[in-house]
């Protein structure tokens, strides 16, 4: 069994602390949102990225398997008069959108989490256009996060993505405590 993010936690995710080790400013500066974007956040949780790429694109997808985050995502999106956040459920095995109907697929702290990374990355590949970014725990000591043991390292991610003939178009250091990969689908 994998570690999954309780979801009674919710409120940890958005702990201001964050920003000092996870901003997503800087976040902006390596993926460079555009205006014109639609884009998918998978595992988007209470929506620690959603709203604010929100404000920069045309469209977000906030995705999760969990019906309480979507409720949380939603809530907050509404509060900040967002209009383009549009909540969708997901299973392991089908993520329930067209196929490339997605600019830019966001995959923020999940990847240890899945249960068939097989399958579920075809799906992202499916409806995914032009990029797929992925950030997840590096296996070192860090000020939140998963069990160290849970943690997928970044080498074995890069091999499950180019077996699977993803082109790695970047490879950020922009977190202390994350890796940041950049794939064309
Ligand atoms: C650790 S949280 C990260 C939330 C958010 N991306 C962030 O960085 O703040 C992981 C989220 O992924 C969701 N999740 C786990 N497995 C999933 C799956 N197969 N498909 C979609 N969401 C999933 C969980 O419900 C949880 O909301």
């Amino acid at each position: 069994m994998v570690f999954k993010f309780p979801e009674e936690n919710w409120q940890v995710l958005l702990n201001p602390e964050r920003e000092s080790w996870q901003s997503v400013e800087e976040f902006f500066k390596v993926v460079k949102p555009k205006g014109d974007e639609v884009w998918a956040d998978i595992g988007c949780g209470p929506g620690y990225f959603t709203l604010p790429l929100a404000r920069r694109v045309k469209k977000v997808y906030a995705i999760d398997s969990s019906p309480f985050m979507l409720s949380k995502c939603l809530e907050r999106a509404k509060e900040e008069v967002l209009g383009n956040v549009e909540t969708l459920g997901c299973d392991e095995e089908r993520i329930p959108l067209g196929d490339k109907s997605i600019d830019v697929s966001l995959l923020a702290n999940l990847f240890h989490e899945l249960l068939k990374p097989e399958d579920f990355i075809e799906e992202v590949r499916r409806i995914t256009r032009e990029r797929v970014i992925i950030v997840d725990w590096h296996p070192v000591p860090s000020p939140a996060g998963p069990p160290l043991e849970e943690r997928v390292p970044k080498e074995e991610v890069l091999r499950f993505m180019e077996m699977r003939r993803f082109r790695l178009l970047e490879d950020s250091p922009v977190f202390p405590y994350h890796y940041l990969l950049i794939f064309e689908p």
